[in-house]
């Protein structure tokens, strides 16, 4: 392929799948972590199941393979600052959650009080997809928490 034809395809990559914007958080034993994700989707309707993929790089992802169950915190309009606090540092060097409110789902993973809405999942199984994991996962709760709230779309240079 030509170095033309190999960077469209990269724009085309990076610009032609429409994403929304989340926090995946995680509790496992007494470890409490969150890293923003854009690279989320639904992938069942019965039962309600979503994947989340995610680099084995990242500290979230060995903790979401502890602990079996993760959430994701739906980001609203307006809240691109919230993606880059959780998208640019590791929990392996920071408490990203320290001054950050948030109450605990059922499965002990923090669910972010400013998000519009939040999906809790058990982990149904894992897929290796080139450099990253899929994680997939059955819904086991879930709620709006803010209904007339508009969800943040994801655009490249909002956060690169
Ligand atoms: C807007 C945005 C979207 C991101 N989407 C993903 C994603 O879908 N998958 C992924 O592995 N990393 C993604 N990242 C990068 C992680 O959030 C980032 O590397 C984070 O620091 C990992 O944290 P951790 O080591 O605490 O798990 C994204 C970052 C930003 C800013």
């Amino acid at each position: 392929m030509s170095n033309k034809a190999q960077r469209e395809l990269m724009e085309a990559f990076n610009r032609g799948i429409v994403q929304g914007v989340y926090v995946v958080t995680v509790k496992a034993g007494e470890k409490l972590n969150s890293m923003t994700a854009a690279w989320v989707s639904k992938v069942s309707h019965n039962p309600p199941m979503v994947m989340v993929s995610i680099s084995p790089t990242h500290y979230t992802h060995d903790l979401i393979k502890e602990a079996g169950y993760f959430a994701l915190n739906t980001l609203a309009y307006g809240q691109e600052e919230v993606g880059r606090h959780f998208g640019f540092v590791s929990g392996r060097d920071v408490n990203k959650l320290e001054g950050m409110q948030y109450f605990e789902g059922e499965s002990g993973a923090p669910i972010l009080t400013e998000a519009m809405a939040y999906l809790e999942c058990e982990l149904f199984d894992t897929f290796i997809a080139g450099d990253h994991t899929l994680f997939v996962g059955k819904v086991i709760g879930g709620q709006v928490l803010h209904s007339s709230d508009i969800p943040l779309v994801f655009e490249r240079a909002d956060f690169f």
